[in-house]
């Protein structure tokens, strides 16, 4: 497969032109080529929160999340994209179906694979995005 790269082109632009929150995401995409995390932190609110929220967070939460996890600690792409291992490690356990637990309140098969498949998309996005990176980190 090939990529096309866009590199030198002005991050800035592209970043104020989505600088609707929080300047977290100026942050982030500025190590690279420019990130445009819009859509997915749309899907991120819309399909993947709810799902964390409804399944996970009772125990990966609170004072002492299991595992040391705490998933109340994302709150968009862009935190998800700084601990992109970890997520790694969420959509391992999704598919596998070891998480949530046996015996705990499962999210149905749909709402399983659009975690699956946004945390898919955000890694693909991203190997395509660093693939520009002339510094890239291990
Ligand atoms: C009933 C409590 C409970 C719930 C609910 C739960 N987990 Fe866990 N989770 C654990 C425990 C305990 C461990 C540590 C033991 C293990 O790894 O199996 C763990 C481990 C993990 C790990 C491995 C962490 C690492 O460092 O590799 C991931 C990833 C994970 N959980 C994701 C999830 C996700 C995603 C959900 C929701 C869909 C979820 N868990 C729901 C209790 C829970």
């Amino acid at each position: 497969m090939r990529y096309r790269f866009v590199l030198g082109a002005a991050p800035l632009v592209v970043l104020a032109s989505c600088a609707t929150g929080s300047g977290s995401v100026a942050s982030e995409g500025a190590q690279s080529m420019a990130a445009d995390y819009q859509s997915f932190d749309q899907s991120f609110v819309g399909s993947v929160q709810p799902v964390v929220n409804g399944y996970c967070t009772g125990c990966h939460g609170g004072e002492r999340p299991r595992a040391r996890l705490d998933l109340t600690a994302f709150e968009n792409t862009a935190q998800v994209v700084a601990a992109m291992d970890v997520w790694d490690h969420v959509r391992q356990r999704l598919e596998a179906g070891e998480m949530p637990p046996e015996g705990r309140p499962q999210p149905s098969a749909e709402e399983r694979q659009e975690v699956i498949s946004w945390i898919e998309s955000l890694s693909d996005y991203e190997a395509q995005r660093n693939s520009g990176d002339p510094n890239p980190v291990p």
